[in-house]
């Protein structure tokens, strides 16, 4: 293998990443700006998340990744990013009390802009323009102007980015999520449906098992864990100009490159070629790395790219993001769990089950709360099967009231889909769908059967 330098990347095909700049030296600028700029994100904390997921690998923990499939300008607002911390801060606390371990919180947050598409064009009509990108590319309107790739939307995304990192570096150790104020975190939507309720129970459960602890003289002040959580950032590392420009050598150890953009970063299903760009840069980044794995990786193919991302076998450092949709996921995963296991590989297997389970009614695109849980309830029963620890999940989410996917308790049908559809991208659980699903999840964790066996 060649030697890793932060641009080495650019000598290899590179699939999803924008070529119609139309000012190439405009966009070259922008990255320049953008490399002298504060890191959002710092070596330490990277090194934290590692040591998190390492707990995760062994069954000690476990992961949920969430939170929208594209952010956008339009809806960058504080009360967005409150609404969807806090309903992470709910299912976090769901999983923790019903599992009985630590649940590591990582959003889909401050830097999740870049969209790979299936279709370079889009047609309405007899027009056919470029699609929509992501906002940190290009706009959704449906106008050639706005289709145009623009370097300066790569600047307003690291401004939203750095903003929405510091509302949250403030609500994790701030003090709003101090499990005294469990029962404010139940948005009002939520708190009046049969989830919240069943939150609130647990809820006083925990108030309970506080007051007593503050009895025993155990409180915030004491044991600062409860006044505080830890929340880590992730986004897909497709654009690579941008990931280059925050990429850092690590001032305390030479020769360590730290990608200063988010904690993690995954490469997509559409992404993870062994011998190109996205893999190349990626593998010389020491954060923590998620791939997702779909119905057409083979497990040589996985092997080969756990090879190329984690040669020393470092445990924390992959974490291999499952997304085959509800229907074959029986048919593909067991194979990759195998081979990884045979092969003594230390990963973190995670559940997407969105992603896979995508399909349009009414004219929208939308997926059936009914297939995500399905989804993970065969993906816990596989890798529990074949002797590893189903050890995360990774979902698309927004704290808001929208009506994007179909079903849950809510019964959202087909007709509901154009209430309340705002996504920029994928179709997203709203609050009440995703903590319905952390009941679940966390019922399915605390039962007998793989996830008992995967804890010893
Ligand atoms: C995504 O996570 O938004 C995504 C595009 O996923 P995938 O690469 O699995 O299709
Ligand atoms: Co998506």
């Amino acid at each position: 293998m060649t030697t890793w330098s932060p641009d080495s990347w650019r000598a290899l095909p590179a699939k999803h990443i924008p070529q119609d700049y139309p000012d190439a030296a405009k966009l070259a600028e922008v990255e320049a700006t953008l490399a002298s700029y504060p890191p959002l994100v710092f070596a330490g904390e990277v090194r934290k998340l590692k040591k998190r997921l390492s707990d995760v690998a062994e069954g000690k923990a476990f992961l949920l990744q969430g939170g929208d499939c594209a952010e956008s300008f339009k809806e960058f607002n504080p009360n967005n990013i409150r609404d969807t911390f806090r309903v992470i801060l709910q299912m976090a606390v769901t999983l923790t009390f019903a599992a009985k371990r630590p649940v590591v919180k990582v959003g889909r947050i401050a830097g999740q802009f870049a969209k790979p598409r299936s279709s370079p064009v889009e047609k309405k009509g007899d027009i056919e323009l470029p699609s929509y990108r992501g906002d940190i590319i290009n706009g959704m309107e449906f106008t050639s102007e706005s289709r145009m790739p623009d370097p300066e939307r790569l600047l307003k995304a690291y401004g939203q980015s750095a903003a929405t990192l510091n509302l949250l570096r403030a609500f994790a150790q701030g003090g709003y999520a101090d499990l005294h104020n469990i029962h404010k975190w139940n948005m009002d939507f939520v708190g009046n449906s049969a989830q919240g309720e069943r939150f609130e129970k647990m809820a006083e459960r925990i108030t309970d098992a506080l007051d007593f602890m503050e009895a025993c003289g155990i409180n915030s002040s004491t044991t600062p864990s409860l006044g505080e959580t830890e929340f880590y950032t992730s986004h897909e590392a497709l654009l690579l100009g941008v990931e280059q420009a925050m990429t850092r050598e690590d001032s305390t150890q030479p020769h360590q490159f730290v990608d200063t953009s988010a904690h993690m970063l995954w490469i997509g299903d559409r992404t993870r070629q062994p011998d190109h760009a996205h893999v190349e840069f990626l593998r010389g980044v020491i954060n923590p790395i998620g791939m997702k794995c779909g119905p057409s990786l083979e497990p040589d193919e996985l092997i080969r790219l756990i090879d190329i991302l984690n040669p020393k076998n470092e445990s924390g450092r992959m974490v291999l993001i499952a997304r085959f949709g509800s229907d074959k996921v029986a048919d593909g995963l067991p194979a990759l769990v195998r081979k990884v296991q045979q092969e003594g590989r230390k990963v973190v297997w995670s559940c997407d089950p969105m992603h896979g389970n995508t399909l349009t009614a009414n004219g929208y695109k939308t997926r059936p709360v009914d297939r995500i849980l399905s989804e993970v309830t065969q993906f816990m029963d596989i890798v529990g099967a074949e002797g590893a620890y189903p050890g995360g999940v990774h979902f698309e989410m927004t704290g808001q009231d929208v009506t994007e996917c179909l079903g849950g308790a809510q019964e959202i049908s087909e007709q509901d889909l154009s209430d309340r559809y705002h996504t920029h991208c994928d179709p997203r659980l709203n609050g009440q769908q995703a903590l319905e699903l952390a009941f679940l999840i966390a019922e399915k964790l605390s039962g007998a059967g793989g996830l008992a066996m995967a804890a010893q």
